[in-house]
């Protein structure tokens, strides 16, 4: 053995020792869905976890309200009861794993866990894009780290990626497919035949869906997870509130079907782009169904996957792409959070990293670009009496706000409005796609064109992301 390497195993084992071989003790708090696969994958990878970490990490106590379903898992040696705040404070437990969801009960158990020094893995992004801040300070404070992977992109490494693998870059822009749910309602309803009830009830029972449907169908979800990814990607104030959402539910089988004709594909896209202009440094977050290029790789994301897709000044373009939700991709993540947290308790490194990469203290407001102040194509649906002159009259008004039109079809005869079947009968749609324009000049066309008499429905707009 030469040298080097004899001293390269003499560090290796003055590391073990450092490090310690008894187990850790992992306290889960909910064992619904996520949390039957985070006692799996913790049971069923046992030995690799070991061999990563060099100690094993155990899965000693459960909460949860339910305590009589059987969920199919091995709870020998496990102690399971409803006693969430017992969990917390049980010395046995040294990391605790919140998944119980909702912002008030999860709130009070993660500030109490760090608050007693137990480092805290949580799938929370709606509590953490409303209650971040108060989170990461008391986590800060108490030189306890909180992780958060599963929270965005479910099993997809998207925020560790973000924090280290890009952490040299200054980042341009993020678009995420987030919420598996509207991406499986979307697809499904791109093949046809089935309702969007039919659609979302199937999603549900296949485990992606929110509890309640309009956090996924509404963009809430997504807007969440984009709150997190802004924040991480920018280094800007977390700003969930501000985040201008919209969902999937005015999206009809007819927009699907002109966007492939047109070239592009409908996706509900969380996006953020940084943006540096004479109005200083401001970033853009949004969450609304967007038509992107159908040769796009986001285009070709189906079915209720997820895909984030990240621009950074040094890297160029990367993709991230995977399972967004269920049980297993989910426990993925959770447990991979686990087996970090767990290294840095060992070796009594807390805080190895800042959670949302950039040092609190360096985190700064970034005003929110405006939606009036996007600049790009739109995909424009009319809802209008079929007579003579209608087209003529609406291209009239896109003309005198400054709108160019680069194409114009009318869709069937005698349509009636999903929203409106018997106000709107003997409504057409008319679609076209415009030249690029400013958002204010549209909505303004829009707001003119709204008021005409002919015009039965309110006209939707779609925007186009050419540059992904
Ligand atoms: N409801 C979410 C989705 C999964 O449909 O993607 C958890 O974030």
């Amino acid at each position: 053995m030469i040298a080097s390497e004899q001293s390269e195993r003499a560090v290796g084992r003055s590391r073990a020792k450092r490090v310690g071989s008894q187990s850790l003790g992992v306290g889960l708090v909910g064992f619904g869905t996520i949390g039957t696969g985070v006692a799996t994958v913790l049971g069923r990878n046992a030995d690799l976890i070991t061999a990563r970490l060099g100690f094993p990490l155990r899965l000693v106590r459960i909460a949860d309200l339910d305590t009589t379903r059987d969920r199919g898992v091995d709870l020998a040696g496990i102690v399971f009861d409803a006693d969430a705040n017992a969990l917390i404070d049980d010395p046995k437990v040294q990391l605790v794993v919140e998944l119980i969801g909702g912002t008030d009960a999860a709130r009070r158990l993660i500030l109490r866990a760090l608050e007693r020094g137990k480092p805290v893995v949580t799938a929370n992004k709606a509590l953490l894009a409303l209650h971040g801040k108060e989170i990461f300070e008391v986590a800060r404070r108490g030189g306890v780290d909180i992780a958060f992977e599963a929270s965005v992109g479910g099993g997809i490494p998207i925020l560790r990626s973000l924090r280290e693998g890009l952490a040299a870059n200054r980042i341009e822009s993020v678009h995420g497919i987030i919420n598996g749910t509207t991406n499986y309602v979307l697809t499904e309803m791109e093949k046809g035949g089935a309702s969007f009830d039919a659609v979302l009830k199937r999603a549900q029972e296949l485990g992606y869906a929110e509890l309640d449907p309009s956090i996924d169908v509404d963009g809430i979800d997504a807007a969440h997870k984009i709150t997190l990814l802004a924040a991480m990607a920018f280094g800007a104030e977390l700003t969930f509130k501000e985040v201008p959402t919209e969902g999937i539910r005015d999206v009809t089988p007819l927009d699907l079907e002109a966007a492939q004709e047109f070239g592009y594909r409908v996706r509900l896209l969380g996006i953020t782009k940084s943006r540096r202009d004479a109005k200083g440094e401001r970033i853009e977050v949004r969450v609304h169904p967007t038509m992107i290029p159908a040769e796009s790789l986001l285009a070709k994301v189906d079915g209720a996957m997820n895909a984030i897709a990240v621009h950074g000044d040094a890297v160029g373009p990367t993709l991230f792409y995977g399972a967004g939700a269920g049980a297993m991709p989910t426990a993925s993540a959770v447990v991979a959070d686990l087996v970090e947290l767990a290294r840095e308790v060992r070796r009594g490194i807390a805080g190895r990293v800042a959670p949302l990469s950039t040092l609190p203290e360096a985190l700064v407001p970034k005003p929110i670009v405006p939606l009036g102040e996007l600049f790009g194509r739109s995909y424009l649906r009319f809802t209008v009496q079929d007579r003579p002159g209608v087209l003529s009259a609406i291209a009239g008004v896109l003309g005198t706000h400054g709108i160019s039109i680069e194409s114009v079809s009318q869709k069937g005869r005698g349509y009636a409005h999903p929203n409106d079947p018997e106000g709107a009968r003997g409504s057409v749609p008319i679609v076209v796609f415009t030249h690029p324009a400013s958002e204010a000049a549209v909505r303004s066309a829009l707001d003119a064109i709204d008021q005409l008499p002919e015009v039965t429905a309110p006209t939707r707009l779609i925007r186009i992301e050419e540059e992904l």
